[in-house]
């Protein structure tokens, strides 16, 4: 079964004169225990499609969906705030600038103590006091945060990025979530500590099954850490299949040109070559162009992509393209 099945979910932005579709029918499928990457460049609408699975978009954003299934369950048949009760219980959700998300005037310890799930506490409040110290610690160790005692008693500036963004997956583990959502979780820290960020997630995929959505705007990034992988351009969906799959053998242009531009994937060119990009950017909202989104950009573009592909099947990836590329890459 599923973890998560979503298809075709728009999101709209509503504007004072006429609606902009932000997100235009994406797909998104989850197993329980998977680590998928989500990339696509800045602007593809990745955080906004994370917001919507976890609900926190506010009144401006208008979100639709033909399924949308957690664990089997059809979300789509309940109220925005009943499926936000039940997506709340096993979603969390961790960002880039982990600084940003913790209290500034409270310490760790603090912050990890109120976050502890009441669940797991028994006994008279003083006892409940206690456990709630102790669980906060487990959690510190859990990231492996080993000196707790200078951590709990800091306040979020007085630590580095590294250690605020483990404080964060700690505080989501407080929740004992299903599916954590990391959105660009490393993006401002340097490599090293970039790496950590990533074996720490990649252990807790192990040791507790916990099914990560790992969001960033390299796939170089995410190669290393994920099962499958999703692609979106322009808040469209593009190509999805296993990591392996979409890094042998990319059916779409798009998936292609970020595979291309990867230096891993052309360790045998010579060092300083240019690597292969498209020409142009990504489309602001206001001026998205019909059909593919990728057209202006696309070097197999032709007349039929001023209608938007529809997502296919293709040798067991998903593909969104009037003109996929063949097996040999031509
Ligand atoms: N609050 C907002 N108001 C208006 N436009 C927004 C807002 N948030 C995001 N957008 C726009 O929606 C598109 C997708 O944004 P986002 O989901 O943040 O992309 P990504 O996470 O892939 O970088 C972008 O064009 C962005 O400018
Ligand atoms: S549908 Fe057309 S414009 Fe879009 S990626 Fe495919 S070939 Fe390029
Ligand atoms: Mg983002």
């Amino acid at each position: 079964m599923n973890l998560i099945d979503i298809r075709n979910l728009s999101i709209e932005l509503q504007t004072a004169t006429k609606p902009i579709l932000a997100v235009d029918r994406v797909n998104l499928t989850m197993k329980e225990g998977e680590v998928r990457g989500l990339v696509g460049e800045s602007g593809s609408g990745k955080s906004l499609l994370a917001q919507a699975i976890v609900g926190v978009l506010d009144d401006k954003w208008k979100v639709d969906a033909d399924r949308f299934h957690w664990r089997g369950q059809d979300l789509m048949r309940l109220s925005p705030e009943e499926r936000k009760v039940i997506i709340s219980k096993d979603v969390a959700m961790i960002f880039q600038e982990p600084m940003a998300c913790l209290d500034p005037t409270t310490t760790i310890g603090e912050q990890l103590e109120e976050a502890v799930d009441t669940e797991q506490l028994t006994g008279f409040f003083w006892q409940k006091r206690q456990q709630r110290k102790q669980a906060a610690i487990t959690l510190l160790h859990k990231v492996g945060i080993k000196k707790h005692e200078v951590c709990v008693k800091s306040f979020p500036h007085q630590l580095t990025d590294a250690l605020c963004q483990r404080v964060m997956i700690a505080m989501a583990l407080a929740r004992r979530p299903i599916l954590l959502i990391a959105d660009e979780p490393t993006a401002a820290m340097e490599s090293t500590n970039q790496g950590q960020i990533f074996r720490l997630l990649a252990s807790l995929n192990q040791l507790k099954n916990m099914s990560i959505l790992l969001i960033s705007h390299d796939l170089e990034n995410v190669t290393h850490w994920t099962n499958s992988i999703t692609v979106m351009y322009s808040g469209q969906f593009v190509e999805a299949g296993t990591t392996e799959q979409i890094f042998s053998q990319p059916y779409h242009p798009y998936t292609r040109a970020l595979v291309d531009s990867s230096p891993k994937a052309n360790m045998q060119i010579p060092s300083k070559s240019r690597l292969m990009t498209l020409p142009g950017s990504i489309p602001v909202l206001q001026h998205l162009p019909i059909g593919c989104r990728l057209g202006p950009r696309c070097p197999r573009a032709q007349q039929k992509c001023v209608r938007a592909p529809k997502i296919k099947n293709f040798h067991s990836q998903q593909v969104s393209c009037h003109f996929p590329l063949k097996d040999n890459y031509s």
